[in-house]
């Protein structure tokens, strides 16, 4: 696509967005009060507020590769804090997606120089379910366990927060792990458990 035609584009969605609210844009500009925050895949196919079916303003978004939360990625964390304190979201999506290019990255053996260090937060999370996911034969099957784990991980990153977890006490937010399937479009709810979390070997995380 020429860069041009995105100009053109934006004509045409301002025009669309004004046929249907002719205040769209003077209540766009009030400010933002979003319900969720969405950490997602950088992947340029998963695309969050279309795959939701969401408007602008109604969804917080950061996306990195293999939709990673660090727990020193001081972009992140600030993003989780901001979207908590600030905005005072009721949800907290980690998304992930088949076919994930990062997590590929991280079942194989390549230096990628730069990205190294990067793809080591994604190896971490394979270490910690290797028994698990060395005894899936089928590489495509280990792949999407692998995905599905790896965002099990992220929203426990999340839950270690003190921010999130007292807003999960005072304010009852409450945090998902999805995973996005390039090849259906549908979302998978993981199921996350907040408060089992914290519990057993993890409780050393809980920090009240
Ligand atoms: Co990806």
């Amino acid at each position: 696509m020429k860069i041009e035609k995105i100009f053109e584009n934006n004509q045409q969605w301002i025009a669309d967005k004004l046929k249907k609210d002719e205040d769209f844009f003077v209540n766009l500009s009030k400010g933002q009060n979003p319900y969720m925050l969405y950490i997602g895949c950088s992947d340029s196919r998963v695309s969050p507020e279309a795959m939701m079916g969401l408007e602008p303003g109604e969804v917080f978004v950061h996306r990195n590769i293999a939709n990673m939360v660090p727990n020193t990625d001081l972009n992140v964390m600030s993003v989780i804090n901001y979207a908590v304190e600030h905005l005072e979201v009721k949800h907290i999506v980690v998304c992930g997606h088949y076919d994930c290019g990062g997590i590929k990255a991280a079942m194989h053996h390549t230096d990628l120089g730069m990205l190294n260090p990067w793809v080591r937060n994604i190896r971490d999370v394979y270490r910690l379910h290797m028994e698990k996911l060395d005894a899936i034969t089928d590489e495509g099957d280990r792949h999407k366990r692998f995905v599905e784990l790896n965002v099990e991980e992220q929203c426990v990153n999340i839950i270690k927060t003190a921010v999130v977890q007292k807003a999960h006490r005072d304010k009852a937010i409450t945090i998902h792990g999805w995973v996005f399937d390039i090849h259906s479009g549908k979302l998978i709810d993981l199921g996350i458990d907040f408060d089992g979390v914290l519990e057993g070997n993890m409780g050393i995380y809980r920090l009240s």
